[in-house]
């Protein structure tokens, strides 16, 4: 039977079961993802390979990290379309961003400039430490304004919010819905990530299966965790919604 398994093992999920990815930081230059057009062009080409069809782009916008914000990025996601058209791929895009909740966040949300996509979803990341100030209040304005919150990668906040199962369910009742990193499930981003990732998968907390792509390591780590057992019966299971989007 060992042989049996290893051949199972070695297969890859069927992707193209998603369709979309919705989380990755593909426009060139402006975070710590892709530094150039030719890079991003690869990573298309890559995502495409692989079985998607459809990419968000999400470029960070966070406090003292990088001088983004929508006015800065939402003009390049035309130069990627043609990039990558004249690459001969044919890809779909939207653009997004990758919202942290800091004081930037309060900023843009007072002056209505944060960036959601897809019919007012919007990706919102907390802080790795500790939950955002005053989330109850300002998860509630967001969703009086008409936004679909989506929370990137619930999983790699698990030193708060692995012990802190309140939160985690106040979170589902309200109707956001959680993305998941690929990687996370493949132990990426260390065994504490790993060990939440997939209690939160056991007990059906997750709606979306993101990449977080930045570089061609994410690419080289996602081939390999698309042959993971718990990731392919994941995508297969049914419950993902990223071929929604
Ligand atoms: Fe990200």
């Amino acid at each position: 039977m060992g042989w049996l398994f290893n051949k199972k093992s070695k297969e890859s999920a069927d992707v193209s079961l998603l369709h979309t990815d919705i989380h990755s930081h593909l426009i060139p230059g402006i975070d710590d993802g892709s530094p150039d057009m030719e890079t991003t062009v690869q990573l298309v080409k890559e995502m495409y390979d692989l079985g998607y069809r459809k990419l968000i782009l999400t470029p960070h916008v966070r406090e003292d990290s990088f001088e983004n914000d929508p006015s800065t990025f939402e003009g390049r996601l035309e130069d990627v379309v043609e990039a990558v058209e004249e690459a001969g791929i044919d890809m779909k895009f939207e653009v997004g961003a990758e919202h942290t909740m800091d004081e930037t966040f309060t900023t843009l949300m007072n002056v209505n400039a944060l960036k959601s996509f897809h019919d007012g979803h919007l990706l919102i990341e907390f802080p790795f430490f500790n939950l955002p100030i005053r989330l109850k209040e300002v998860l509630f304005n967001l969703q009086v304004d008409g936004y679909k919150l989506i929370l990137a990668h619930p999983e790699r906040y698990a030193e708060y919010l692995a012990r802190d199962f309140e939160t985690l369910e106040s979170l589902k009742d309200r109707g956001i819905l959680f993305q998941m990193n690929v990687l996370s499930l493949d132990g990426y981003y260390g065994s504490h990530v790993l060990k939440f990732a997939k209690y939160l998968v056991k007990n059906d907390y997750i709606d979306i299966l993101g990449s977080d792509l930045h570089n061609i390591r994410h690419i080289e780590a996602m081939k390999k965790a698309f042959k993971n057992p718990m990731i392919k019966d994941l995508i297969e299971s049914g419950r993902l919604i990223n071929n929604k989007f």
